[in-house]
């Protein structure tokens, strides 16, 4: 049995990730690959309890290191129960966010130290990481005017614009680090141009 390919979408609010995973999805599917679709923080009935403590605005604010560790418990009960069985069985798991973002949000963005960073994710994680990470990059501005269209803000998406632009950089920034697992994909344009670009960049990525 051919283990399956692990998949990640990153990128700052508003880049289309839910909706460009599931059109993904869909194209994959029409190639005969079984594919599972999932999302960090979350994934399973523990990590969205766990989800659910992170986005809560009723809280009052968490310290960044709580935060982090939290975002990381989620992910070993995801990796652990959800995506190594899965990749296991042959099928190809595609993720909304995953180890990255902790170091963008947390590292970046609330400027949690890279080195303790980096050792809580070996501990937690050991080498495991995505095959392929494709980064929906679009400018802060645009992408905050489409999550004000969409209503409700979660805690994360009530920070202040600086708050976004480390993300972007942040997130830019680990995209030329490992530039072997990621690709940097215009997510600026409208769904289905975005569509056909991540496409195009799959096509050319996938195994033969
Ligand atoms: P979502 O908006 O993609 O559903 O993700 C929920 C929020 O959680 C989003 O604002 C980014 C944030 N997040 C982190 O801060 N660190 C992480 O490790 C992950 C996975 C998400």
């Amino acid at each position: 049995m051919t283990p399956g390919r692990f998949i990640t979408f990153e990128g700052g609010e508003g880049g289309g990730k839910s909706t460009q995973i599931e059109k993904l999805a869909d194209y994959l599917r029409g190639r005969g690959v079984s594919v599972q679709v999932t999302r960090e923080p979350g994934g399973t009935e523990v990590a969205e309890a766990i989800r659910r403590v992170l986005l809560d605005k009723s809280l009052p604010a968490m310290r960044a290191d709580t935060e982090l560790m939290l975002m990381f418990a989620a992910r070993v009960e995801h990796v652990e129960t959800l995506i190594k069985p899965a990749l296991a069985s042959g099928d190809w798991v595609l993720s909304d966010r995953f180890a990255d973002a902790s170091h963008v949000y947390q590292g970046a963005g609330r400027g949690v130290d890279e080195t303790r960073l980096d050792a809580l994710h070996r501990w937690s994680l050991g080498d495991f990481e995505p095959d392929l990470t494709l980064l929906l990059d679009l400018p802060v501005e645009q992408g905050m005017a489409r999550v004000r269209q969409r209503g409700v803000k979660d805690r994360f998406e009530e920070e202040q614009t600086e708050f976004f632009e480390r993300v972007r950089a942040g997130y830019l920034a680990r995209a030329a680090r490992f530039s072997q697992r990621f690709r940097v994909i215009d997510a600026s344009d409208d769904i289905d141009t975005v569509a056909r670009r991540i496409q195009t960049v799959v096509d050319a990525w996938l195994p033969n």
